[in-house]
């Protein structure tokens, strides 16, 4: 089972959120059963700068009138194959510049990535490496579907994965000569959305099989309220995505071996407290408050819902809690977290930026992870609480919903409780929430309890990646029988 992975970021060679995390974890828990995955990504600058060692593999004159070269290297247990268009790539930011506007050029730049991850299933490496699937994540590899069946590809498969559903990859139609889209497919059966070109649409349409990061997600997606106007196209495909849970790498993130918290040398909670001492040092949170240190390590987006914890902070804070705050992103957030801070000295720690090392203090520090997530296709960050020992604090929607058991009655009396859930949205149902969490940190058997059951709580990659395998193999036997794939098969 040969299988191309396509995606636009992939850890640990470059990362800005959670498809990273999968795309650099699922292909080693893959490895493992046997599969034999590679990875293409963008040969960013930090990228080709793990490469140098790479064999070119594959070279074209002509990818969108630029010179393009794949080279391949093992990577920390990945086989990467890096795509080196420097014009493309080698530049500060993967999706926008530092003012934070997409670059303008995005569209000719992932249409490369999903131009050359078909030509590779068309023709191969050189050495003669094909693969019998391509696996496309989200918008930035979305095109590789449409070209397969463009230019008739009949023996190679491809699988769409839906990340996030809200960034869709649009451009105007006066680009599709340029990125060579078929002329026919530019209708509203087809790649066009409202007279722009659809990167995602097209990638939903012409994939055999389209797959999502979480089962309540999958559902979520039929609606208009999660949907972004693209609900109707898997209707139409008479399919529903399948929702497939992300895990998390339960080697890179383990509190007992990972270098950023050598406290932790044993599976129990005493690790917890030297971590959390020196999360707060690295905050300046005074010691000596009494509620719990609430966290939060996140995008700073509209789909983060995080303008719900300004709302309540005030009286969070009055209650004794405290809070650490490690994002970026939009702007106004970021000043309205810095201003927090400053007003409330002692008992709110922001960090503006992006930093690995500190995102694992955090898990490993704070009492609680906060998720209020407006919609959450998956969610890593509260896997990576739950497994250091946080209880996350979540919004009942996607990944969030499929992945925590809130510490409602019946949960608490049978002992399983691992974190707490509230409505999305709702701010009020954010503030009942945090005021649980109080009310349970006041009872430290209880509170110990449930970081033992979140800590328990599987999250690894092997039953996922057993479920992927299945859907490749059931895809395999579809195409060589050239019948249409079905999910209930
Ligand atoms: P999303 O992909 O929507 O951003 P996820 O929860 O799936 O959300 O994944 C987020 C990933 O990015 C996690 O690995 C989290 O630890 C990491 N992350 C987010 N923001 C930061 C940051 N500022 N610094 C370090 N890591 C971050
Ligand atoms: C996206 C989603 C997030 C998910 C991640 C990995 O970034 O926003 O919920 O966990 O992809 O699938």
């Amino acid at each position: 089972m040969r299988i191309l992975f396509v995606a636009s970021e992939c850890v640990p060679l470059v990362k800005t959120g959670g498809l990273a995390d999968v795309a650099g974890a699922l292909p080693k828990a893959l490895t493992r059963k046997g599969v034999d995955v590679r990875v293409l990504v963008p040969g960013y600058t930090g990228v080709m700068a793990r490469m140098a060692e790479g064999k070119v593999v594959w070279r074209a004159d002509d990818v969108f009138s630029r010179q393009a070269v794949v080279r391949r290297a093992p990577v920390d247990g990945l086989d990467v194959l890096a795509l080196d268009i420097p014009e493309f790539y080698e530049r500060d930011g993967l999706y926008v510049t530092r003012d934070g506007a997409d670059w303008p050029d995005n569209p000719v730049r992932f249409a490369s990535l999903a131009w050359v991850a078909a030509s590779i299933a068309r023709d191969g490496l050189e050495g003669g490496w094909r693969p019998d699937i391509v696996h496309a994540h989200d918008w930035q590899a979305a095109l590789a579907p449409l070209y397969l069946k463009d230019w008739g590809v009949p023996d190679v498969a491809s699988i769409l994965t839906i990340h996030n559903m809200s960034y869709q990859g649009m451009c105007g139609a006066d680009l599709r000569r340029d990125l060579k889209l078929p002329e026919a497919g530019f209708d509203a059966q087809g790649y066009e959305f409202y007279g722009q070109v659809n990167f995602l649409k097209a990638g939903l349409i012409h994939s055999d099989l389209v797959t999502t990061v979480s089962p309540t997600y999958a559902r979520e997606l039929e609606s208009p309220d999660f949907g972004w106007g693209l609900e109707g196209v898997l209707a139409a495909r008479q399919e529903r995505a399948i929702g497939i849970l992300n895990g998390i790498d339960t080697e890179m993130w383990d509190p007992m071996t990972d270098p950023a918290v050598p406290s932790f040398t044993t599976r129990s909670l005493s690790g917890r407290r030297s971590a959390c001492k020196s999360l707060l040092n690295a905050f300046s949170i005074d010691a000596d408050r009494p509620g719990p240190l609430f966290a939060v390590v996140s995008r700073l987006t509209d789909q983060k819902g995080l303008d719900l914890l300004l709302g309540i902070l005030p009286d969070m804070l009055r209650n004794g809690g405290s809070l650490v705050l490690l994002g970026s992103g939009d702007r106004r957030l970021e000043e309205a977290f810095q201003t927090a801070a400053r007003d409330h000295e002692g008992s709110v720690g922001v960090r503006i930026g992006y930093d690995e090392d500190l995102a694992h203090r955090i898990y490993a520090g704070a009492d609680a992870i906060l998720v209020p997530s407006r919609f959450e296709p998956c969610g890593l960050t509260q896997m990576y609480a739950m497994r250091y020992g946080a209880l996350p604090v979540v919004a009942r929607t996607g990944g969030l919903a499929d992945t925590i058991i809130d510490a409602n009655s019946a949960a608490i009396s049978a002992g399983v409780a691992t974190g707490f859930q509230f409505e999305p949205g709702s701010r009020e149902a954010f503030a009942n929430a945090i005021a649980k969490v109080f009310a349970v940190f006041s009872e430290p058997g209880l509170w110990r309890q449930m970081q033992r059951n979140a800590m328990r709580h599987p999250v690894g990659w092997d039953g996922p990646a057993e479920r992927y395998v299945d859907l490749y193999a059931r895809l395999m036997a579809a195409k060589e029988g050239q019948r249409r794939f079905s999910a209930t098969m």
